[in-house]
């Protein structure tokens, strides 16, 4: 895992960006797994300025999105496929049908998570996978517990989730507890991982799942196991680490070395 720290939320998102936009100059036709939630709405507005200045084009770009609720339609405001439209699809010039959200209205969900993992693999694989990180460590929907090597299904919400999710319903407003995710064995797949995480309620989860044992208890530990996983942290979701001053010196190293091989 590569950790690179930040001063703040804007920095993490500038940074998520430059990766985000290397990825597609340098391959045109990538295939992006894309996140929801609060943590990446500053990456796609940083994405949405960077297209308006023409400096990338989604034009040939495929998106995997990692998770819906199970129950609401695309057009249902809290969707996710709703939040994707609004927050990123509508303002760049990716082709609609190269969008893809599981359906999270589906006849037959099973099958809906069956054909995600076919569509995923028919795209050629996920290049880029963004990520958020949950309280309680989970990544995509895959709760505490999840299996390591899951592939996309139903997950039930645990009570933590729903209630840190429950700021983006209006009060009273019907708020689902399943979901349809990528599994965990799913993001693995991705060829590079980049997880984003930003503000003091998350150091807890970003502490279990850099420093912690690699366990099903923090899915987000999973990313252990990846050979090009990057974790990109402002200094509050930072602050948590025991290793701090040591991930520091080694972004400076590799910095270093960088320079010196003209590769920065
Ligand atoms: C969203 C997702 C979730 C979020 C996580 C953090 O598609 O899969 O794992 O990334 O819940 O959410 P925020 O960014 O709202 O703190």
């Amino acid at each position: 895992m590569q950790i690179v720290i930040q001063p703040d939320a804007q920095a993490v998102a500038r940074y998520g960006a430059a990766a985000i936009i290397r990825q597609i100059r340098q391959h045109p036709a990538s295939v992006l797994g894309l996140a929801t939630g609060a943590t990446p709405i500053l990456l796609y507005q940083q994405l949405i300025t960077a297209y308006q200045h023409g400096e990338v084009s989604f034009q040939a770009v495929k998106t995997f999105n990692l998770d819906e609720y199970i129950g609401l339609a695309a057009t249902h405001p809290q969707s996710y496929r709703y939040f994707m439209q609004h927050h990123l699809f509508n303002h760049i010039d990716i082709q609609p049908e190269n969008t893809a959200v599981p359906e999270g209205d589906a006849a037959d969900p099973l099958l809906a998570c069956e054909q995600y993992e076919q569509k995923i693999m028919a795209a050629g694989g996920i290049d880029i996978q963004l990520l958020g990180i949950g309280r309680n460590g989970h990544i995509g929907f895959n709760e505490p517990s999840s299996g390591l090597r899951s592939r996309t299904r139903i997950k039930t919400l645990t009570q933590q989730t729903i209630a840190d999710n429950a700021r983006f319903f209006a009060p009273g407003e019907y708020q689902p507890h399943l979901s349809i995710t990528m599994g965990i064995g799913t993001i693995l797949d991705a060829r590079k991982v980049l997880l984003l995480a930003t503000g003091k309620a998350k150091a807890k989860a970003v502490k279990a799942m850099v420093e912690g044992p690699l366990s099903a208890s923090c899915p987000a530990s999973a990313l252990q196991l990846h050979q090009q996983a990057t974790v990109v942290l402002d200094e509050e979701a930072a602050s948590d680490l025991e290793q701090l001053a040591f991930y520091r010196h080694i972004e400076q190293e590799n910095a270093a070395l960088l320079r010196r091989l003209n590769r920065d």
